[in-house]
């Protein structure tokens, strides 16, 4: 098992992103409905966010609901959104006490008005926190935000604002709803299901995956430490060769 302490504190990510899956069969194992599983993934998440502000992690971004979810039946969408509102009322005090500040993507004006209102409240009262910045990724899908982001800028272009020669790959990701977060280093996915299902296709370009058989309701700190060390020894090369990679270190050492 890997400890905190066995981690290479200058080479931390400093932006996590988690598909947090697995909640379903969690619960089917056990016998019981999706929606307990859900509900224990709340303790999950509270572990995560705890371990993550401990390290020091700047960003973690946690996909919480995709713009896809909207399609499961109607209960378990109507338990989710109801889960979401008392996890925000009950953890904000937390999220206080702990400097984290929250913030969210995705297409908020789709959330339930009651959803949308104490989000905005939660996200106003941590403003000014300076530690983890906790992402929730709600009613997020990437697709949507590459639309949504092209139609605005061909709005802009519409009224003069920016030309065409104006676009490239940094102007472009002002126009996402990630604008102010940095790309994550590291995208842990668990359940064993090895795909990226419509999250932050642009920002992870150059991200490391990172897979786990475990479920998300048994993810805690010591799969992360796991995730983290794995990322630890992996080369990020960034289309550079090997070489180029440790000649740059041994100069710059
Ligand atoms: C995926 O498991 C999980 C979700 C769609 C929802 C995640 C929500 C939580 C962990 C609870 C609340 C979160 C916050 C941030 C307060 P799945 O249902 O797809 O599982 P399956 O693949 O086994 O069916």
């Amino acid at each position: 098992m890997i400890t905190k302490e066995q981690l290479e504190k200058e080479k931390l990510p400093n932006h996590i992103a988690i598909i947090m899956d697995g909640n379903g069969r969690w619960a089917r194992r056990k016998g019981n409905p999706r929606v307990f599983g859900h509900k224990n993934g709340v303790a999950a998440v509270r572990d995560t966010v705890e371990a993550c502000a401990e390290l020091g992690i700047n960003y973690l971004t946690l996909y919480a609901f995709s713009t896809e979810n909207w399609n499961r039946p109607r209960t378990e969408v109507d338990a989710l959104m109801s889960l979401l509102l008392a996890t925000i009322n009950k953890e904000t005090k937390t999220l206080l006490e702990n400097n984290v500040q929250l913030r969210a993507i995705g297409d908020l004006d789709s959330l339930p008005r009651k959803v949308s209102r104490e989000l905005k409240e939660a996200i106003d009262k941590t403003h000014g926190n300076t530690g983890l910045k906790l992402v929730l990724a709600l009613s997020y899908s990437a697709r949507w935000e590459i639309v949504n982001a092209v139609k605005n800028m061909v709005s802009e272009a519409g009224k003069g604002l920016i030309s065409i020669d104006d676009i490239d790959v940094n102007n472009f990701n002002h126009y996402l709803t990630t604008k102010d977060i940095p790309d994550p280093e590291l995208l842990i996915r668990t359940s064993g299901e090895t795909r990226i299902s419509n999250f932050l296709l642009w920002q992870l370009a150059y991200t490391e995956m990172y897979f786990t058989e475990t479920l998300w309701p048994d993810f805690r700190r010591e799969h992360l430490y796991a995730a983290i060390a794995d990322y630890q020894c992996r080369e990020r090369r960034f289309g550079k060769t090997s070489e180029q990679i440790t000649d740059s270190v041994n100069s710059n050492s």
